[in-house]
């Protein structure tokens, strides 16, 4: 698959013709750590498709190591279509996909997930039919580096709510705790990088708020994020980096408040 020349790390590229484009220039959009800092994963001209239907044209995108990206659009714009041609669920047509600097392009989703990257889905990924304890317990493994810092005990101190819990099966949970225990099972694997598709998405306020506070600790023990959300306040609030995405095109790379303070981008691109 060498069909595609890797890019250096550092801002995004301008493309020509691609007029609705804007690219932040300041050094505040680069990998927080500095240009030098580790890619955790990087997708460079990535095409993906449905049967004929050609979904995204040509993304590049990147994650430094403990970075916490906003990645932005409104419905069907291709977030999730863009996350899932990284994590080997859907197979880009062109470009490549290394996941610290190693070409994983056609790497399937489980080698994805060993390499360090979690995946919190849109949607839940529990087993309705084991209690919390065996959810956990059963997602449970070392980091990459051999890292064991988060285990059960570290998990039931961050979801105190999932400890009151803990036998109950997972179908008995709300919405809320499902999502928690999605989550919690995601850092049992101590991940470089955890990737969380809208979710709070249909959560009551008090529940979504709670789960915010949870996506904040996380992102303050190191571990980089990559955060889908529709509350674009809450996820530009904890964002090094906010990345655009318009029809499949990245239209938009650089930090929260450059896109936050200009009006004219926000309508244009996310209709706010
Ligand atoms: N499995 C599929 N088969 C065919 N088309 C699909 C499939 N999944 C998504 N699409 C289409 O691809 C486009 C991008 O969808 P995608 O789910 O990536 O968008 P999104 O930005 O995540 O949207 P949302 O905010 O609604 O989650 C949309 O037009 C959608 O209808
Ligand atoms: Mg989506």
């Amino acid at each position: 698959m060498a069909n595609n020349v890797g890019l250096p790390p550092g801002p995004l590229p301008a493309e020509g013709g691609d007029a609705g484009s804007l690219r932040s220039q300041s050094n505040a959009a680069q990998p927080r750590g500095g240009p030098s800092a580790e890619l955790l994963l990087e997708a460079t001209g990535l095409h993906s498709y449905y049967g004929v239907s050609h979904i995204l044209h040509g993304v590049d995108f990147s994650v430094a190591r403990g970075e916490c990206i906003g990645l932005m659009g409104r419905n069907g714009m291709g977030k999730t279509t863009l996350l899932k041609s990284m994590l080997g669920l859907v197979r880009p047509k062109q470009g490549s996909v290394r996941v610290r600097g190693r070409d994983m392009t056609q790497a399937a989703p489980h080698a994805i997930a060993r390499a360090g990257i979690a995946y919190v889905p849109e949607g839940r990924g529990i087993f309705p039919n084991l209690t919390v304890r065996e959810n956990l317990v059963m997602a449970a493994r070392a980091g990459v580096d051999g890292r064991k810092e988060w285990d059960f005990e570290r998990v039931m101190a961050t979801f105190p709510r999932l400890g009151e819990r803990i036998n109950n099966g997972g179908a008995q949970l709300s919405g809320g705790e499902q999502q928690m225990l999605t989550i919690g099972r995601a850092l049992m694997t101590n991940p470089d990088l955890l990737i969380l598709d809208e979710a709070t998405e249909g959560l009551a306020p008090l529940i979504a708020k709670e789960i915010w506070n949870i996506i904040r600790t996380i992102r303050a023990s190191g571990i980089a994020t990559v955060i889908v959300d529709k509350n674009y306040g809450a996820v530009m609030n904890l964002a090094d980096r906010s990345v655009v995405i318009v029809k499949g095109r990245v239209v938009f790379a650089g930090t929260p408040s450059e896109l936050t303070d200009n009006e004219e981008l926000m309508h244009r691109f996310l209709g706010v």
